[in-house]
Formats: C-alpha cells, structure tokens, sequence
C-alpha cells in the first residue's frame, strides 16, 4: 500500500517515466557498506533490534553506526531517494553524527549535527541522472561511542526496477584517532591513497592528486617524494594501489594499523604502519618496502613519513647547536620552498641538529595553549626533516637522510625505515610534553616507572689521572653523602697501550693491570660493600690507532683507502658493517658488563664519521654503510639490553650526541651534555624537556661555571640527580649541600621522575625560571625557581594542582644563611596556591628555591 502511495506521489509530481516501485535499501547487498563498529545490518539497528527512532519503530532500513559509508553505482537509474535517519534509540539517547548524502560527489544533504536525543529527520532528494550516490554517516568531532545511525524506511525509486543500483566499495575512509587528534586517509576512485590534509576547513572529495598519502617519483607528483625506486629494468616510477588495511589491537589498548599498497606494474609492496596510544595522544608511524620481484631494485628515498598539513601559517620549532652547546631553540613561520633540517654524522643523530621537532598549527608556539604537533625521529644516523611549503599546503618528509643512501633490495628482501613518533595537543607546548614524557616512561626508555639512583661520577673530578686507590678514596665520602651507585668513567683499561688519555687504548677493553692489578671486581665490591651500586664506562665501536686492536686490524675501521686518515679525538670508528666486528664489539661489552658487581654502564660514542668508506662493504654497496651501521648498532643495544635486563644503561655519544628514541628504546637515561655548567643546564634541560621525560635527562652538579653549589644541586635535581665533583676538595659546608641535596631528592625524586612536568617561566625570556612537577595523584607538587640574574621579587605560581585539594607548603633543600619563604608550613587550596603563587625569600642572581606542596591528607 506504502509503495503504492509513493507511485502515486511520483506520478502526481509528474514524472511520467515509467517509475517502478521503490526498491527499500535493506534489500541490496550491503556486504560493501561501511559502519565503524560491527556490521551494518538490514531491516535492524546496528544492535540487530527494531530500527527505532525517538520510540518509532520502522520495519525497513538500515542500521549502521559511524563512520559509515554506502556507495551506490545507480547508471542513472533512479529517480528519488526517501528516508528517515536519526541516532537509534538502542543508544539511550547518547551519540552524535552528522549523515550526509553525496549525488556524483556533489553533497545534496547534510543533517547537520544529529544527537541521540535529536527528532527524526525526513529526507526525499531527486536523484534523477545521478550515477554515483553516496550515503556517508561520520562522528560528530567527539569520538564514535553510541553512534547508533539508522537510515530508516530508506529507499530508492527505479526507473526500472530490474536494474538495481550496484553497491561499490566505500569510499573507503581509514581513520587513524586518538584522543584528541584525527588523521584520515582516503582511498579514491582511482585506489590510490590519499591523506585529507591535517587542519583541512572541509574535506575535500575526491581529494586531490596532492594529497597522495605517500608520494612517489614518478607517479605525476611534482614536489618532493617521500619513495624514490629505481626498478629492476632501470624505469624510475612507482605508482602505488591500495591493497587493504589491517587494524590489530595491541596490549595497553594501543592498537597497529596496517595499511597496504601495491605498485600496480612492478612488484613493489608497501606497508605503512602505525601504532595508536589513543590515551597518550601518540601516533608511531613507519613503512615497510618489499621487493617482491625477481631482480636488484634501488631506494634513492624511503621516508619514514609524509604528513600533509593545511596550514599555510605553520610554525616550526627546532634545535640547533654544538659540543657542549646542545639544543637551542628556534621557532620560525615556514614560508614557500623547502625548509630542511638534517644531519649527516652518521654515528649520531644530534650534537649540531636535533631529530626532534615541533610544528605549532595556530602560530608560534606556545606553552599552554594552540595546537602543536611534535614529531621525534628514532633514529640515530643521518636524518632529514623536511617541510616542503607549495604556497597554500605544507609537507613533512622525514626519515633516513637520502644523501648518499641508495639501499639496494635484491629478489624477496625487505626494508623497513626508522619509527617517526608523533605527539598531538590542542593545549600548546606543556601538554604535549607531558603527553610526550607519558609516553616515553611507558614505552621510550627503558624501566620508566622506576625512579633512578643519585649517583656520583669521577670523570669531573680525575679525568684520566687516577687508580684502584684513588677510587677506593672516592667511595667512602660518596657513601656517606648518601650516593646510591658509582659511575667509574674513561680510563680504566689499556694494557699495551693503557688508556692514560684520549690518545691511546680504545679497543683494548681489558682493565689496566697498572691500575687495577685484580680487574674490576675489587672495586666493584667495594662500591657494594659501602652500600652503592657500581657503574663503568665503555666506548665499544671506536678505536685509537695507538691500540692493539688497531695493530691487528686496520681494515676494520670506517675509512677510504686512498685518504689520509682523518681523526677526532685521536680515534676512528669501527666499521659495524662487517660481521668480526660485530662479534668483536658484542664480547667486549658482554666480558665488561658481566664483571661481578657492574649494575650500570655508560655507552659513550666520542666521534661521528668523516670519511665513509668501509673495506667490507662490496663497492656497490658503500651506500649501504650509513644505514647498516645504525641497524647493526641497535642489534647490538638489543642483544645488550636482553642479555643484562638488571643493567642500568646510559647513553652518552660525546654529550648530547645520541638523544633519539631509536637508541633509548635500550637505554634507561641520556647524558645531555658536556656542559656541566648549572646556569646553561637551566636552559638545556627546559629544551630537552619538550620531548625528553626528567627521569632520563642525567643532571650532574659539577664546578663548570664555579656557581654556587646550592644552585648547582638544585638544577641537578630538577632532573636525574648526580654529581661529577671531588668531594674530597669540598669545604665542610659544601659537603653539607651536597649531603642535604641528596636527602631532599631520594624523598621526592619519584614526583620528579613519574609526574608531570609544567613549565612555567622561560630560562629564555626573563631572570628567572620556574618548572614544577605534579605527582600522577596530584597529591604532591615540587617547585623549582632558579633566579638567572638579579630581579624583582615576584611571587611564582605553581600549575597543575588539584584546584580543591589543598595543599601545605614546604621549602627543600633550603639555602644555608637564607631565610625560608615566608609561606613556609602554610595550608591552602591548589586553586588558591595556583592564582595567589607564593613569594621567595630571595630574587639574588644565581640562587633556587625549591618548594614542596603536599596534599594534607598525605602529609
Ligand atoms: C665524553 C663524555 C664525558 C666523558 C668522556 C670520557 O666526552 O661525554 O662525559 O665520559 O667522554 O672520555
């Protein structure tokens, strides 16, 4: 009788085609149609009940949920398209989407935002001629829980009714989400994938040859690719096809997408992969590039990314610097070409240019509010970030510096390129960091839920000049100022040519008989048995010629045969290309680290390489060097860290020379810097801090700068606290810093190392700089203000607190002869701390003041 109606309809709107009767949708294979959840499901809702709308139920139609998508080929066979939609009752009022109803790509019908409370909505749309109909249900901006979208009592009306519309493969949408970030790539009707642009006003559909979600040579792309193969048959362009997507939940509710492309000539496959920590805001990006074919084929580019960007105002955050001047900040607006930053070291990432960055989306960057993007590289050789600005778009290629590089795949091998980790915030710089910092305890470094040790490190204090005695003198006055565990730095091996300075012994890893005439484990002991752990000092891929390994082997360094040799620090680098060499690093590490009583060991890596050249590597091969020397590198860390997993490991490459999540991932922390000083450490630590959690950041107190200790100390302890000092040139005072130091940290270091870090005065702005950290329960909060130079008295004002619990203030580590704050033991809420702030007893040059507020209850 219905049907009947709407023929009368038709005819009485005067089409006098030869309309057949209204075909419902439910009857058509929906095994193509999208839903965001389950399947969608004919003549039910999505949960396989009535279809129900604000308690009226329908027999017919579809129950779907977002993001949904039903793509029609009607050969213009339709005339009308009627249905009723709305959010399903079995949603209990929850949810909200948006349908919207697209005819040959053009949108016809947009409901605007539906809720689960909203009234139904009619909707009758002339189709007639339309080829392509689209029906698309999406979430609302806020996620897809409850989406329950009916398109109830849909229908289509046929001109013949023999001919029924073709369901295609959605317009498939792939969405790739966390908490409040969204990335979606698109397949289009051409199957290539395409990637709508980060920050895009509207969604472009189809999108645009542009948005290619991973460009490549050759494949009509004129900007810069992020793949460039050279074929077996020597022609230089790859065109690649979706294939599929694979979504896996991983445990931590991360979840690894997988998406599939294929060249549809030549036998290339390429996975690009991710791996989602929605809660943490995380996106871990990579590709795998596989030679499926029978011959030789070239990468001349493999990125590890190429995120598109909508955002002609983009801002870009980066680092720059030197030995001993690590990490200073830049911030600048991309304008049109390509901006690149870029290293080519190959031992190491950083010293000059840091892997890590941020792109700020609403102008430059700020600390509480915008939307930033940071992007780390895991990679700890030659790297690129470049962001390509055409005028109105911008793209960021980042990845294995191509310089150089060509890899070459033979029949079936594969290639997988470093990890890009991306971190999102809508709140600025301090939620991303915090954010970042999450995730890195979790999964960027090793042990990140265990607070670290206090230790003291002797190459401050002796440098090369020392023995078994004069560490033996050092252990018992580290002991007593409360040291946890004792790092013994360069200088402990060598026998031909003992390691008395940086001109001799790298290579020979036996300990010194001169110095330690029973090896290391006697010191070792006696570290133990004065209550500290025991650390050492290794350099395992270089060599000084003055060596025997040298004598034995000097085709096993980095070199060019017909170059003169050219050295940093007297040394060269051992070519981990060549499998001996491989062995021979492994042993030296594993007969160091297994010395009874070795619970921690410093990783150095003091030169970058010069002169590339390997006398292993086949001459068509040389350009393999860069890249395997870093993946052999991480082989070894790995074997490293499963073969010692009690081992506490420090990454160290001549300073801040290895600071990348590709070598952390096997280390506990990073040594940031030979730059000891406390003013400029102030600084550094602020920049490490954008990407880099304090409980990794290794902050020793040392008389770089000859500051006072207290300030010294307190800018160690805004971080991993240790020392480089002889405690034995100390007045009775200064021993009595350093004892008070230690204490105040082992009781709150667990704040500083698990909590979140806000920062809130910038060392780079005024007199002064502030940062606080914030226990995961809010229940403490510790303050430090380092006053840079002489200021007005202004109060600080701590962040992050619980707004009503409240709060008692105490001042630790207090500075002898200065009066404590004068909110000292006072109690107040942590909206009232946080707008009120706190005065300090002090604005003198080069002084801190460290504060401690602890929730009441937990006092
Ligand atoms: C590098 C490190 C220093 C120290 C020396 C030892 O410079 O950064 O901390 O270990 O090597 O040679």
């Amino acid at each position: 009788m219905r049907e009947l109606c709407v023929v009368i309809l038709l005819v009485l709107l005067g089409d006098f085609a030869a309309a057949a009767d209204a075909v419902p949708l439910s009857a058509l294979d929906l095994s193509q149609m999208s839903s965001g959840w389950s399947v969608p499901k004919a003549n039910a809702n999505i949960m396989g009940k009535a279809l129900s709308i604000r308690d009226k139920k329908f027999a017919m139609g579809i129950g779907t949920h977002a993001s949904s998508r039903l793509r029609l080929q009607l050969g213009q066979n339709a005339l009308r398209f009627r249905s009723v939609i709305g959010i399903d009752d079995s949603a209990g009022g929850q949810g909200s989407v948006q349908f919207r109803v697209f005819a040959d790509r053009q949108l016809v019908f947009h409901s605007g935002t539906v809720t689960g409370k909203s009234p139904a909505q009619r909707i009758d749309l002339d189709i007639a001629g339309v080829d392509l109909l689209e029906l698309v249900v999406d979430d609302n901006g806020d996620g897809s829980a409850n989406d329950h979208a009916d398109w109830a009592d849909a229908k289509l009306t046929l001109r013949d009714d023999k001919r029924l519309p073709q369901a295609l493969a959605p317009f498939e949408t792939i969405d790739l989400k966390t908490a409040s970030f969204h990335l979606r790539f698109v397949v289009g009707d051409d199957r290539r994938l395409y990637q709508a642009p980060i920050c895009a006003a509207e969604e472009q559909l189809p999108p645009s040859r542009n948005q290619v979600a991973y460009p490549q040579g050759g494949d009509g792309y004129v900007w810069e690719p992020a793949l460039q193969v050279v074929h077996a048959d020597g022609d230089r362009s790859t065109s690649l096809r979706f294939v599929d997507v694979e979504r896996t939940g991983l445990e931590d509710e991360r979840e690894q997408v997988r998406i599939r492309l294929q060249d549809d000539v030549y036998p290339l496959q390429v996975d690009l992969y991710f791996r989602l920590d929605p809660a943490r805001d995380v996106i871990e990006e990579w590709r795998h590039i596989h030679n499926q074919g029978e011959g030789k084929i070239a990468l001349e580019r493999m990125a590890s990314t190429s995120w598109l960007f909508d955002a002609p105002d983009l801002h870009l955050l980066h680092f720059h610097g030197d030995w001993a001047d690590e990490m200073n900040p830049i911030a600048e607006k991309l304008t049109p070409g390509v901006k690149s930053i870029a290293s080519l070291l190959g031992t190491r990432a950083t010293q000059f240019v840091a892997p890590s960055f941020v792109l700020s989306l609403d102008g430059p960057p700020q600390e509480q509010q915008g939307r930033v993007i940071a992007g780390s590289l895991a990679w700890s050789g030659n790297f690129q970030a470049a962001f390509e600005h055409n005028g109105s778009q911008v793209r960021a290629l980042c990845g294995v510096h191509p310089f150089g590089s060509t890899y070459y795949l033979d029949a079936g091998e594969g290639f997988q390129t470093p990890t890009m980790i991306w971190v999102s915030s809508n709140r600025g710089l301090g939620e991303m960091s915090r954010k970042f910092h999450r995730w890195a305890r979790k999964h960027g470094i090793r042990d990140g839920d265990k607070p670290r040790d206090t230790l003291l490190n002797n190459w401050e204090a002796t440098g090369f000049d020392f023995d078994q005695q004069r560490i033996e003198g050092l252990l018992p006055p580290a002991a007593e100022v409360g040291f946890e565990l004792f790092l013994l730095d360069d200088g402990w091996f060598g026998d031909k040519y003992p390691r008395v300075n940086d001109r001799a012994g790298l290579g020979d890893w036996r300990p010194n008989p001169k110095r330690f005439p029973d090896g290391m484990e006697p010191i070792a002991q006696s570290a133990i048995e004065q209550g500290m752990r025991f650390g050492i000092w290794i350099e395992p891929e270089m060599v000084n010629p003055q060596s025997v390994l040298y004598e034995q082997h000097p085709d096993w360094v980095i070199r060019q045969p017909h170059r003169d040799l050219d050295y940093q620090r007297t040394q060269l680098v051992l070519d981990l290309t060549r499998p001996e060499v491989q062995q021979f690093e492994r042993s030296a590490i594993q007969e160091t680290l297994k010395t009874r009583g070795v619970s921690c060991v410093k990783w150095d890596a003091n030169r970058y390489v010069t002169q590339p050249g390997s006398a292993y590597l086949p001459s068509n091969q040389q350009t393999h060097l860069w890249i395997d020397y870093t993946n052999n590198l991480y082989q070894l860390m790995q074997q490293t860290a499963r073969e010692f997993p009690q081992t506490e490991l420090m990454l160290c490459a001549g300073g801040g020379g290895r600071v990348d999540y590709g070598a952390l991932r096997y280390f506990h922390e990073f040594w940031p810097s030979d730059n000891t000083d406390a003013v400029r450490r102030v600084a550094l630590q602020w920049d490490y801090s954008y990407f880099f959690p304090a409980i990794s950041i290794c902050s020793h107190t040392s008389e770089m700068g000859n500051h006072p200790l207290h300030f010294a100390t307190a800018v160690s302890m805004s971080a991993r606290l240790g020392m480089d000092i002889d405690l034995a040139e100390l007045s009775a005072e200064e021993i009595a810093t350093c004892r008070s130091a230690i204490a105040a940290y082992k009781k709150f270091r667990d704040v500083i190392h698990l909590g979140d870090l806000h920062r809130i005065e910038s060392p780079h702005d005024g007199a002064r700089s502030v940062v606080n950290f914030v226990s995961p329960e809010k229940e403490r909060a510790i303050l430090f203000a380092y006053q840079l130079k002489s200021g007005a008295r202004r109060v600080v004002k701590p962040q992050g607190l619980d707004p009503q619990k409240s709060y008692r203030l105490f001042e630790r580590h207090p500075q002898s002869g200065r009066p404590p704050v004068a909110a000292e033991g006072q109690s107040m809420r942590g909206h009232e701390w946080m707008e009120q702030g706190v005065r300090l007893s002090t604005s003198a040059a080069i002084q801190a003041t460290i504060l401690e507020f602890t929730a009441n209850e937990a006092t």
